[in-house]
């Protein structure tokens, strides 16, 4: 593998490569000294077009980790607010030696667009490419459920993973359906039709309208955020009836299975798609979730740069 940029070029022994690795690192997150030399001369850039609190913070402390040189670049104060294009800022980070790229920009493609060219020769990692993909975050999705409710080995056989919300702009559930059935899970997709994507009959998994009925069965809930910055029209009658029907509160929550955990790829709505009772009860895991960001980016960048020399 040269680039990491959709879950749907992941095998199942790839993925689990990735989750086993990001385990044996996760091993340096409690050492007194939290750094590895493997990347020691590697030049990883963060190229953000679009904002990001965790994602990017995540990339640079696992880039930090491993040792690589770390160049953080963000659209609001560079050349691109001159109208520079994605190829010249691309050209420019090669000239400069970058050995990955990790990009998150507004357009769907734009990872693959740098992928195949020639602008960069290095490991192109898709940060989050507009509605389309987030690979590292079903990677470390897929890594907090393992880690919580499989002893973190093996596949996901089995497990019914619930995700809720607004589908229709959410790169974190297309990621995260193809992973998880790639891992065997049962995916439930719940939101209202109108926040559902066109040709999701096609995707692996089960689609359904009734939040209350999902989540019995349930081992996983995930929120997804509405994202209200990508929606140009009204999508649902109010907040509130938005939060009735498929928010989590604390009553819903209580008819989850005791085992079940909660999830939300943040930021969060809080009272909005969560209730902040909920967003900080037990059973949620989305600290977790940041912390495990890091492990799990350190092994992608470990496979893509430094594996093959040990
Ligand atoms: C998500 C994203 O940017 O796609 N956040 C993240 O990376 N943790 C989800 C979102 O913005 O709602």
């Amino acid at each position: 593998m040269r680039h990491l940029l959709s879950t749907t070029d992941l095998s199942q022994t790839d993925a689990l490569a990735i989750l086993d690795t990001a385990r044996e690192l996760a091993l340096v997150a409690d050492r007194p000294v939290k750094k590895l030399p493997t990347l020691r001369g590697r030049t990883v850039v963060n190229l953000f077009f679009e904002d990001s609190t965790r994602t990017r913070i995540s990339f640079e402390a696992a880039a930090k980790r491993l040792s690589a040189d770390v160049i953080n670049f963000s659209a609001k104060g560079s050349s691109l607010s001159k109208g520079e294009s994605l190829k010249d800022t691309a050209l420019t980070l090669q000239a400069m030696g970058a050995d990955a790229v990790v990009i998150r920009h507004g357009a769907s493609g734009a990872a693959h667009r740098l992928a195949n060219s020639d602008w960069i020769h290095g490991a192109v990692i898709n940060a989050g490419d507009g509605t389309h993909e987030h690979p590292t975050q079903a990677l470390l999705d897929a890594f907090t459920m393992r880690d919580h409710l499989r002893d973190g080995q093996g596949s996901l056989d089995g497990l019914n993973v619930v995700i809720v919300g607004d589908v229709l702009h959410s790169r974190v559930a297309r990621s995260n359906v193809w992973l998880l059935d790639t891992l065997g899970a049962n995916v439930t997709l719940v939101a209202p039709p109108t926040l559902l994507p066109v040709g999701v009959e096609t995707w692996p998994c089960e689609v359904s309208y009734d939040l209350d009925e999902a989540i019995v069965k349930a081992d996983v809930v995930m929120m997804l955020r509405v994202q209200l910055e990508r929606m140009n029209a009204s999508f649902f009658p109010s907040a509130r009836e938005y939060s009735r029907r498929y928010g989590l509160d604390v009553p819903r929550m209580a008819t989850l299975p005791d085992h079940a955990l909660v999830m939300h790829p943040g930021p969060m709505n809080r009272g909005m798609e969560i209730a902040a009772d909920v967003a900080d009860a037990e059973r949620s895991v989305i600290v977790d979730q940041v912390t495990n960001g890091v492990h799990v980016r350190m092994a992608v960048l470990y496979l893509l740069l430094g594996g093959q020399e040990g």
